[in-house]
């Protein structure tokens, strides 16, 4: 796991560098984190100006903070001034947003000590070698959440998603229904910062997704400030004060604008009006990890800033029916657990949720390449009784590529080796498909009472049921069905697949002179088979 805990370490560290810097210096780890928390989206990973939002300030463009010449230029104090006041404050671009309501003085020395550092580095390389698609892989499954619901071996869970405790104050219901059955990039730089965090698609029902909006939407805090406290008497000039903060350095409205923020032509379809007003007197009160900066405007200010953006926005949606239906929204909250939206959606003070989806730490061992492929691209149920369900993640295929890549270095080292006879190659033939057919027959190890397949469900309870093994000749690489009719309970400990061959006495001894290491093998084949044959599972 020491590996993949070295692709997955996302940021580097840059050493403290001693020079003449005329304040004390701040930790430069923190800086690094408040940096790509708030400044890369215009300034870029590395400093270069080149951020995605770049190229949407108009004429100006974010400085190259690694141009040693100019950053030479500027004292310690000059830095300072211009990330607390921003570039108005200082004669220089507005799109340069002011921090100093939101960083505080050490946080501020922090950035300002990382943001020397990107102009003291030894001749930076010219182009970033890419990481090979395996490292690209993990650091997908990590910004994706995949741990959220899978455990792959120690790799951390990060927080990768809004909380949504509060959201009955924000959210407009109509637009939650309608988001819930197809969800779409709301944030463009993703919710951290250039990640590549997104909302999957559960594929809800209509009728599903109006039972969670009816749960979500009465999440509400605790004592909600009246509506009239943020909509003080308002003197104020929205349209002065909307040019003035240059939030279109990161938004979009009315057609122009940067493509950092979510659009706020859409505020009126999206949100509720004094919610937006109190984000505006500040948005990390709302949410701790929003990136946004607190503009530092008075309660009337941020209501008259907040009716501009209503009058300027795509018209309201009508008010959808406000069913008051305590079913359906106790319906919501049994949906909200068991299809593990907690796996993202935690509040700061969670602890990682238990894991609802299957085990991946050594799943390279266990499934083919193209399988995951097709399967990530497009994921179906495969123990369809489970009320969880595997999300479509909308992935590129360049992504399904990385993820598959990473997928497959997930091997276990530490794997007995087989024994020849074991690791011999599959045959078809007529008698060795007969003879696995009988083993798995109700005659003998009666596969079909826990495995789907067929015309018939097995007998026993859903929780006992297994996927059906007329899956298993695309799903499965043929060396792991060895080991997992073997001994089930190595590769996962406490599953209900039975061991059948525990010894060399155990399995049946009038199928192939009770060889059990031949019943494997054929068990193995007749698996590989059965996949195109319509019948499933044998008598
Ligand atoms: C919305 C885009 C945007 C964001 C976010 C942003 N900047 Fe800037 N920044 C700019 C622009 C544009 C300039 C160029 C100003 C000019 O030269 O007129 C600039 C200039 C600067 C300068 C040079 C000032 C000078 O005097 O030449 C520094 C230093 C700086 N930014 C630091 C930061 C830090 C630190 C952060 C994060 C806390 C940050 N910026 C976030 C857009 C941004
Ligand atoms: C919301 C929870 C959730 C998230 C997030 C999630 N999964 Fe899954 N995943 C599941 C569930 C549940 C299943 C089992 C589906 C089934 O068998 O029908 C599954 C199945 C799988 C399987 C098949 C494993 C097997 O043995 O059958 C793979 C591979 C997989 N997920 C990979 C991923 C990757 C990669 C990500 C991140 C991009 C991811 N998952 C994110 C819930 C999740
Ligand atoms: C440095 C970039 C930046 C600037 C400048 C900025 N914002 Fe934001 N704003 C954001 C980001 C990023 C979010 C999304 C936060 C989150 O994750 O929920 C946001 C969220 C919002 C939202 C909620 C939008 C939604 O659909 O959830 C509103 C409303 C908003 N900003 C208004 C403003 C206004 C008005 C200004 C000017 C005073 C402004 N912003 C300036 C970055 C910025
Ligand atoms: C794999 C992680 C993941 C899972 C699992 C997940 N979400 Fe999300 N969700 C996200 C991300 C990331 C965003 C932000 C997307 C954006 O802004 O573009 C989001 C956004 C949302 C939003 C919009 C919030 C806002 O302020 O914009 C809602 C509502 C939501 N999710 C509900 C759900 C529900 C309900 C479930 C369970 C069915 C769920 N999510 C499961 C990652 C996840
Ligand atoms: C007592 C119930 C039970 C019986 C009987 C049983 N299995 Fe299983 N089997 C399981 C369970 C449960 C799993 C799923 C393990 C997991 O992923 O959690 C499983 C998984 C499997 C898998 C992996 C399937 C996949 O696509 O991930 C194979 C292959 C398999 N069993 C073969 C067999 C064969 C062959 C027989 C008959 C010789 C058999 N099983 C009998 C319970 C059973």
């Amino acid at each position: 796991m020491a590996t993949l805990a070295a692709a997955l370490a996302l940021t580097t560290t840059i050493a403290t560098v001693a020079g003449t810097t005329d304040l004390p210096p701040g930790d430069p780890s923190q800086g690094e984190a408040l940096y790509r928390q708030y400044c890369t989206v215009c300034h870029g990973a590395t400093g270069e100006g080149d951020g995605p939002n770049a190229p949407f300030l108009e004429d100006d463009r974010p400085r190259d903070l690694t141009d040693a010449r100019y950053m030479a230029r500027l004292t310690d104090r000059d830095l300072t001034e211009v990330i607390r006041g921003g570039g108005g404050g200082v004669g220089r671009s507005r799109f340069m947003p002011a921090w100093g309501n939101t960083l505080s003085p050490q946080e501020v020395g922090d950035v300002v000590t990382y943001t020397r550092a990107l102009s003291r580095q030894p001749q930076r390389p010219m182009a970033l070698p890419a990481d090979p698609p395996a490292a690209a892989g993990a650091r997908l499954v990590a910004e994706l959440g995949c741990t959220g619901c899978h455990r792959i071996g120690d790799l951390p869970s990060a927080p990768v998603a809004p909380d949504l405790s509060r959201l009955g104050a924000k959210l407009q219901r109509p637009w939650l229904d309608a988001y819930l059955q197809q969800p779409h990039r709301v944030r463009p730089a993703g919710y951290v910062p250039l990640s590549r965090s997104r909302m999957p698609d559960f594929r809800l029902s209509p009728q599903e997704s109006r039972q969670m909006t009816a749960y979500l939407i009465r999440l509400r805090p605790e004592g909600v400030l009246p509506v009239g406290s943020v909509q003080a008497p308002a003197e104020a000039d929205g349209s002065a004060l909307f040019q003035r903060l240059a939030c279109r350095a990161c938004h979009i409205f009315a057609e122009r604008g940067g493509q950092a923020a979510p659009d706020l032509s859409l505020v009126s379809q999206r949100l509720q009006e004094a919610w937006v007003a109190l984000y505006l007197l500040d948005p990390q009160a709302a949410d701790p990890r929003s990136p946004m900066p607190r503009p530092g405007i008075a309660p009337g200010e941020a209501s008259a800033l907040s009716a501009y953006l209503y009058a300027g926005s795509l018209s309201s949606p009508p008010e959808g029916p406000d069913a008051r239906d305590e079913e359906e929204a106790t319906r919501g909250a049994a949906l909200f657990r068991d299809l593990a939206c907690r796996a993202c959606h935690r509040r700061p003070d969670e602890d990682v949720p238990e894991r609802v989806g299957p085990d991946l730490t050594f799943v390279g061992d266990k499934l083919h390449s193209e399988w995951l492929k097709v399967f990530l691209r497009k994921p179906h149920p495969v123990r369809a009784w489970l009320r969880a369900r595997m999300p479509t993640f909308g992935l590129t295929d360049a992504e399904v590529e990385q993820v598959t890549a990473f997928l497959a270095t997930l091997r276990d080292q530490g794997l007995p080796p087989l024994s020849p006879l074991l690791q011999a190659g599959g045959g078809a033939s007529p008698d060795i498909l007969q003879a696995g057919a009988r083993l798995a027959s109700r005659e003998y190890l009666s596969c079909s009472s826990c495995h789907l397949g067929g015309d018939r469900s097995p007998e026993g309870p859903a929780d006992e049921w297994a996927p059906d093994l007329r899956l298993a000749a695309r799903r499965l690489r043929p060396e792991w069905i060895v080991r997992w009719l073997l001994d089930p309970q190595r590769l996962l400990q406490g599953t209900k697949m039975p061991s059948y061959f525990p010894d060399a006495d155990s399995g049946p001894n009038d199928i192939l002179d009770g060889d059990e290491e031949r019943q494997i093998l054929v068990l193995r084949d007749y698996l590989l088979v059965i996949g195109a044959a319509p019948a499933g599972l044998g008598p």
